[in-house]
């Protein structure tokens, strides 16, 4: 790690109670409300909801607190490098016009901090696996999901993402996957249309999230 991050890290640390004090999420209103609209909908469908890209846990706090508040309990898994992008799978990207610039976008996190801030939001039964999800031990994914909300911006882990969910998803289950605008300097969309035409599974596009059905 560069001197440049391990500062961004420590100032950061030391400021986590008043930084954080609000959940840092960033996914779009309408696409946070998609994933609770099928959280709430998928109430009695067993298994884990999976996060795979989490970033600093800000929506992770909004979505298992909602879960907590209407008594629907079941674990919540999130899956992070929670160092940003893989060099590799970032570079095939720029190639498609994912700005070289953005490169650095979700780096200079750790899994420690994370779990600080679920904690300062009283979630800490959250479970974080560190990992790039397209190597991962398969014995760390879980077994059996309900929902999963892949938020990896990329072509190449969103597509394995989705081919090492799948088979994971319970009837009923639903997979929301985030930045599948018809247009968008992320190329997401790729990975999910490439899964989808490759398992003959129907494309379905709802405020910018790519859907699949479990
Ligand atoms: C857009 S952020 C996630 C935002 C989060 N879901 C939210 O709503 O606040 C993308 C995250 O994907 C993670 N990521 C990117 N490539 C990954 C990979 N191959 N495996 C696991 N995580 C990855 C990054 O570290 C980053 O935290």
């Amino acid at each position: 790690m560069g001197m440049k991050q391990q500062l961004k890290r420590m100032a950061r640390s030391a400021l986590v109670p008043l930084i954080y004090r609000y959940p840092p999420f960033v996914l779009a209103p309408e696409r946070l409300y998609l994933l609770l609209h099928h959280l709430i909908e998928t109430k009695d469908v067993p298994g884990s909801v999976v996060e795979v890209g989490c970033n600093l846990g800000g929506t992770t706090v909004i979505a298992k607190k909602m879960l907590d508040r209407l008594g629907i309990a079941k674990p919540y898994v999130c899956i992070d490098t929670f160092d940003g992008f893989v060099a590799e799978q970032f570079a095939s990207d720029v190639e498609l016009g994912t700005p070289l610039s953005d490169q650095e976008m979700f780096s200079g996190n750790s899994k420690e901090l994370v779990a600080r801030i679920l904690r300062q939001h009283q979630c800490d039964d959250v479970e974080l696996i560190q990992g790039d999800i397209a190597t991962l031990a398969v014995e760390a994914l879980p077994a059996k999901c309900s929902v999963a909300l892949i938020d990896v911006d990329l072509t190449e882990p969103t597509y394995v993402a989705l081919k090492r969910l799948w088979p994971r998803m319970a009837p009923g289950g639903v997979i929301l996957v985030d930045d599948c605008p018809p247009a968008s300097s992320w190329k997401a969309r790729d990975g999910y249309m490439r899964f989808c035409n490759e398992y003959g599974v129907e494309q379905k596009y709802l405020h910018g999230m790519g859907i699949v059905a479990g």
